[in-house]
């Protein structure tokens, strides 16, 4: 049993909310789950940049590159893809920010872009989990093509295996689950996230969680952190904050 979601905010504003965590600390899979229950739009910049490749359009010929390599997508590309998407009217209630921003550089650009319309970011939550277990979780990791659901051979698997709960559709691997590439993204993407949580840490908006935790207890604490909520921008000026 999970605790019930905060209230929404009293000004109307957007929740702007960032899920931050290494590959396979299972960003996607809440995300997913607290979208549905808040009523958040659920923005995925690595599921953006899948889709841009699978489309054949030149931001997901030019991410392949990077992708393949367990690389970051340079931040020119990911800062202007991610941010049309927030622009969207999909996200005019507020959004779960999954996989962005992923450096200082994007961190900054997002902080902007909010400042300039009057909002903030509410939370970062930080869902910690250790290497091994990350390692482990990649490599059991099986997707649905159609619906993009998140299973784990091990521990959360479909009811028939191989097959979507929802779709039916024969379920998927990852091309950058590969074990050499797992190593990679860690090496590479783990170094510029732990500046992300930094730069937040500094404006007092991090929560971190144990990743490790079965996912309904994870989700759980993170309803819990993001009861932490900041106040708007504007009430917060009005009580002289
Ligand atoms: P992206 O798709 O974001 O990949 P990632 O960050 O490596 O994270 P994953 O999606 O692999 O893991 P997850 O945390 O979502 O875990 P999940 O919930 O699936 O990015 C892909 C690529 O795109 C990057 O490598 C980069 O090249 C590029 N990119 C993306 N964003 C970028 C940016 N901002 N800047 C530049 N480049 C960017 O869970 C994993 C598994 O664990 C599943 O099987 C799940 O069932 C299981 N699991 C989940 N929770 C639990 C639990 N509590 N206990 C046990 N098992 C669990
Ligand atoms: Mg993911």
């Amino acid at each position: 049993m999970t605790s019930p979601g905060p209230a929404p905010r009293a000004d109307g504003g957007r929740r702007i909310l960032l899920l931050v965590g290494a590959a396979g600390a299972g960003k996607g899979t809440q995300a997913a789950i607290l979208s549905e229950r808040l009523g958040l739009a659920h923005l995925a910049s690595g599921d953006l940049f899948r889709a841009a490749l699978r489309d054949g359009t030149p931001v997901g010929e030019r991410a392949r590159h990077y992708m393949e390599r367990g690389e970051l997508v340079p931040d020119e590309i990911t800062i202007e893809l991610f941010m049309a998407e927030l622009a969207k009217p999909q996200a005019a209630k507020g959004a779960i920010l999954d996989g962005f921003p992923r450096t200082v550089t994007q961190a900054e650009a997002l902080d902007a872009t909010l400042e300039r319309q009057g909002e903030e970011i509410s939370r970062l939550v930080y869902v910690d989990v250790p290497q091994e277990e990350l390692v482990a979780r990649l490599s059991g990791r099986w997707i649905c093509p159609t619906c993009g659901t998140v299973y784990h051979a091990m521990t959360d698997p479909p009811r028939v295996a191989g097959v979507c709960d929802r779709e039916g559709t024969k379920l998927v691997q990852r091309d950058d689950d590969r074990p050499e590439v797992v190593r990679a993204r860690l090496a590479k993407q783990v170094p510029p996230m732990l500046e992300v949580l930094a730069h937040y840490e500094r404006k007092g908006v991090v929560s971190r969680i144990d990743g490790q935790q079965p996912i309904e207890q994870v989700t759980a604490a993170i309803m819990d952190a993001i009861g932490k909520d900041r106040a708007p921008v504007a009430a917060r000026a009005q009580d002289g904050d």
